[in-house]
């Protein structure tokens, strides 16, 4: 091919030399006044920033982008190439045969004179350029126009009457742009119109007279966020529409008016629409079977919403927001399975927020913002959450753990201005401060902030990165770990691989024995009950993982017969270490209020008591999941074994039931345990916890059970108070039972059963408790049934007590730990169970003042 001169000399061919021979091509023209010419000029003067994909040299025809008919151009798609400016004159407006021009997502800011003689165009899209024109009559001119696409630019002026020369057009759009007065009623004339969208402008004035029966074929129509007045009757005879956006205008008159067949999204958002959307069903023969999209937000509806939504089967979006209407307890919504946006904020709701919502498993937004919500949040096991907002309403109780577990997950989520309490040291003090304003704060003293520790989700790819290289490195030592044959654990991991396998499908009621006890899981399926883990929402355990944990509630996983019921030790899956605790005796609790509690339970975390893992309802049974302790309790340890013996290498006995001592691993050899300072470890562990349980949870909570078997030991031999709440889980039917306490525990005042009305529990009953547990880490003896050298006491109080007051308490000390500490110190815990143990409940010290006595006798670490 023969190069030519090119048409315009001077700076402008320099300039393309310099640009071109940058990009080492050679300078190529086409022919003047020819179709590649034309396109050439225009691609080069807008800038065209690197002439990758055209090559100048090659037929017009071949250039990507350019479609041709007989050698002639018929169709230029030029988009998103930076094309930047005014478009000159004599270049595309040469393109006699254009059909099609899309110069969409550029950067061109005018438009040539002569664009509007290609009278054969049926597409133009130049949306989203900055063209800062008036759209002028001329538009008229392309009669063949079906396709008209300005959205996006800052169009300005009026929309022209001489639109009504387009009478091909089907899709007009010129969203985002300034265009302005009332729509003209030229478009009438454009009857095969399929789609409309004059969104995001200043268009005002009213609807042109005759719009709704003007385009029988019209699916689409968007006129959202300008400044329209109209009424609902305007709409009348729209056969086809179903997407209708009219949000924010001026529109007026009964919103019931607006529905008809066959509309699918409906958004009438921020108008002045009246009326009582609960009528639509008897007014008008809408089918809302169809519905998908509904927004009535911001208007003045008023009277009740929908008493009964579940027509509406395909909805997936609804805003009611912001209206008029009348108090009204919350709708029936738990059918709309579809459901992923729900929006009542401000609509006068009352009552409870009903725990169906929970059903709709789609949800990802719910706002109840702004109405009278009272009584408590519902457990909502909602997966998809990413936003919730319940603030300003009056809302009471704690926030449920399941649901706090979810929210670092979310979006975004608002409690604030409610009546709940929350002990929330997980959250950034920024989200405390504005996702929570106005709670309560009950968060405990001295909670140990490393158990509230959770993951951000910024952080949630590193964390699954470590928890894969994690799972990785436990997986290779498992495999050693079985190849070298470790006896007593490859049992194990053979009794679970077998009864998991088992438990898939089975179906109960299930039954079970122990020594003293029968119980039955009234459970149909195995599978079909969950197990909720507070720290690990996203494992679904069920009831099948519980039996294969603890080889189907076999005796052998026996740990001990509480007086709640059977305690069991077991291992799910993930190695999580726990002891299973069936509360037999049955309550009077429903289920919600069991859950509830347990829930609540759940959030009460404190070094020194032992965490409540989960829960689980099966049936009638309550079955409460604890970590696993791994160092046994101070029952075991003071009385039942001899001191001093070393359990850590008695692996031989190579069976569950031999275990039920619980492996006290670190004990022992070092004797430890026969340490003044050790056993006022404990003192101090156990009296924090009864602090923290009287005087750091609101409402407090007594324990009613403080007793050395209920002190357990962690791995770290750390002391943890167990048990605490349950009594209240298992109804009031037992309440007696279990106020009246274990022997050598129970405080006078309960003794004392003829003198008035049977006593209720205090915290004063604790703390004589704890004297007693106190008395026991000093003399070594159990509190009933053991010798005490004054032969006439019955038991360990009446001793000690004696002895306080003949002034000869040392001679109560263990001999054990004599000598291991001062002798002062000792005879001055002595004294301070003295005052616990006082008959009278009001001359007994507070937990919080124990605390205090207990640190002043703390033995020095150094010694
Ligand atoms: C450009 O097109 C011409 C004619 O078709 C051809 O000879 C030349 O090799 C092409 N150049 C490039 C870089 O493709
Ligand atoms: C115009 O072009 C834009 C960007 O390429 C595209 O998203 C839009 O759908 C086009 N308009 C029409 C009506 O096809
Ligand atoms: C839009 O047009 C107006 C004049 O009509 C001008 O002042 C404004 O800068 C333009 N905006 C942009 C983003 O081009
Ligand atoms: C209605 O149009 C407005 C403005 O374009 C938009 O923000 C809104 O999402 C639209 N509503 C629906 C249901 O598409
Ligand atoms: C709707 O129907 C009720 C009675 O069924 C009638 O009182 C009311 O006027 C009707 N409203 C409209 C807008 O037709
Ligand atoms: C509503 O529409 C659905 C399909 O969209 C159809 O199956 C149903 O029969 C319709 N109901 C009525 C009452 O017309
Ligand atoms: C609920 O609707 C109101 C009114 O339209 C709006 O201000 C609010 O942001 C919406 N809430 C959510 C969570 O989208
Ligand atoms: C809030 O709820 C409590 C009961 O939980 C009720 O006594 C009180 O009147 C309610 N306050 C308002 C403003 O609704
Ligand atoms: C807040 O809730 C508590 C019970 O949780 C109740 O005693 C108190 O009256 C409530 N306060 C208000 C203002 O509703
Ligand atoms: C929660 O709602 C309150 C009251 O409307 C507001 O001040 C606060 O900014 C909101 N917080 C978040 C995180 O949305």
């Amino acid at each position: 091919m023969s190069f030519r001169r090119c048409p315009q000399m001077g700076f402008g061919f320099f300039s393309s030399v310099l640009v071109l021979t940058l990009f080492f091509r050679p300078l190529v023209c086409q022919e003047p006044n020819t179709d590649g010419y034309f396109v050439s000029d225009f691609l080069q003067k807008m800038g065209l920033s690197s002439s990758q994909g055209y090559n100048f040299s090659a037929p017009v025809c071949s250039w990507q982008g350019v479609f041709c008919e007989q050698e002639n151009v018929i169709g230029l798609v030029a988009s998103g190439l930076g094309l930047s400016g005014l478009i000159p004159d004599t270049t595309i407006g040469k393109l006699r045969n254009l059909e099609l021009l899309d110069l969409s997502n550029n950067k061109i800011t005018g438009l040539p004179s002569d664009l509007w003689s290609l009278g054969s165009l049926k597409t133009l899209n130049l949306s989203s350029n900055q063209i800062s024109d008036n759209l002028p009559s001329n538009i008229g001119n392309f009669g063949l126009l079906q396709t008209l696409d300005l959205s996006s630019n800052n169009f300005s002026g009026t929309i022209p009457e001489a639109m009504n020369s387009l009478l091909r057009l089907q899709v007009l759009m010129l969203a985002r742009n300034r265009f302005e007065s009332r729509i003209p009623s030229g478009i009438l004339n454009c009857h095969y119109l399929v789609s409309i969208d004059l969104s995001s402008n200043q268009l005002s004035g009213t609807l042109p007279h005759g719009f709704g029966a003007a385009f029988p074929k019209l699916k689409s129509f968007n006129i959202a966020g300008n400044g329209i007045r109209g009424r609902d009757s305007d709409f009348l005879g729209l056969k086809s529409t179903t997407y209708l956006n009219i949000s924010r205008n001026l529109f007026q008159g009964s919103v019931i008016g607006v529905f008809q067949e066959p509309l699918a999204v409906i958004d009438l958002s921020q108008n002045r629409f009246q009326g009582h959307i609960s009528q639509v069903h008897f007014n008008s023969s809408f089918n809302w079977s169809r519905l998908v999209y509904l927004d009535l937000s911001e208007n003045h509806l008023s009277g009740e919403f929908f008493s009964n939504l579940n027509d509406a089967q395909n909805l997936k979006h609804l805003n009611l927001a912001y209206n008029r209407f009348s108090k009204q307890a919350f709708p029936e919504i738990s059918t709309i399975s579809n459901l992923e946006y729900l929006n009542l904020s401000e609509t006068n709701l009352i009552g409870r927020i009903p725990a169906e919502i929970s059903e709709l498993s789609s949800l990802r937004t719910l706002d109840l913002s702004k109405n009278h919500l009272s009584s408590e949040i519902p457990l909502l096991s909602i997966k998809e959450f990413q936003v919730l907002d319940l603030s300003y309403n009056n809302l009471s109780g704690d926030i449920p753990v399941s649901l706090l577990e979810k929210l670092p997950w979310m979006e975004r989520f608002n409690f604030s201005y409610n009546n709940l309490t929350l002990c929330a040291s997980e959250f950034s003090p920024g989200t405390l401060k504005t996702a929570f304003i106005g709670l309560l704060n009950s968060c405990p003293i001295a909670a140990n902030p490393d158990l509230f520790r959770r993951k951000s989700p910024q952080h949630r790819g590193l964390k699954l990165a470590l928890a894969l290289a994690i799972s990785l490195v436990c997986l290779l030592v498992g495999l050693l770990f079985l190849a070298f044959g470790c006896r007593r654990k490859t049992r194990l991991w053979a009794v679970k691989q077998n009864s998991y396998k088992e438990e898939q499908n089975i179906s109960g009621p299930f039954s079970f024995q122990t020594d003293s006890t029968t119980w039955v899981a009234d459970v149909k399926l195995a599978t079909s009950v969950s197990v909720v883990i507070f720290e690990k929402p996203l494992l679904n355990f069920t009831f099948a993982d519980l039996l294969s944990a603890t080889s189907h509630f076999d005796r052998g996983t026996l740990l001990a017969e509480g007086r709640f019921g059977p305690v069991y030790r077991g291992f799910l899956p993930g190695g999580i270490h726990v002891a299973v605790k069936v509360l037999v005796h049955g309550s009077t609790m429903t289920d919600q209020e069991a859950a509830r509690e347990l829930e609540h339970l759940g959030r009460i975390k404190h070094p020194n008591l032992v965490p409540l893992t989960g829960y689980c309802l099966a049936g009638d049974q309550r079955i409460a999941i604890y970590d696993y302790m791994e160092n046994g309790n101070l029952q075991n340890l003071l009385h039942d074994l001899p001191l001093g013996l070393q359990t850590t290498e008695d692996w031989s006995t190579d069976t569950w039931e031999e275990d039920d001592n619980n492996g006290i691993q670190n004990v022992g050899s070092e004797g430890l345990l026969t340490t003044w300072r050790f056993r006022h470890k404990i003192a101090l562990g156990t009296a924090r916890a009864l602090a923290f349980l009287h005087h750091g949870c609101s409402p407090p909570i007594i324990h009613r059970d403080v007793k050395a078997s209920s002190v357990y030991l962690d791995s770290i031999l750390e002391p943890r108070l167990s048990d605490f709440g349950l009594a209240k889980i298992f109804g009031n039917g037992l309440e007696d039972e279990i106020a009246r306490g274990s022997p050598g525990y129970v405080p006078p005042e309960f003794l004392q059963l003829e003198t008035g009305s049977p006593k209720s529990p205090t915290p004063k009953s604790d703390v004589y408790g704890f004297g007693v547990i106190l008395f026991e880490l000093i003399t070594g003896k159990k509190p009933v049934e053991d010798e005490y050298p004054d032969d006439k006491e019955v038991n360990l109080v009446t001793w000690v007590r004696e002895l306080v007051r003949k002034n000869e308490v040392s001679r109560a000390i263990d001999p054990k730990i004599r000598g291991t500490g001062l002798e002062t110190q000792m005879e001055e815990a002595l004294k301070i169970g003295y005052l616990c143990t006082a008959d009278l409940p009001s001359k007994r010290p507070s937990m919080q003042q124990v605390v205090g006595l207990l640190k002043d006798i703390e033995p020095v670490t150094h010694q």
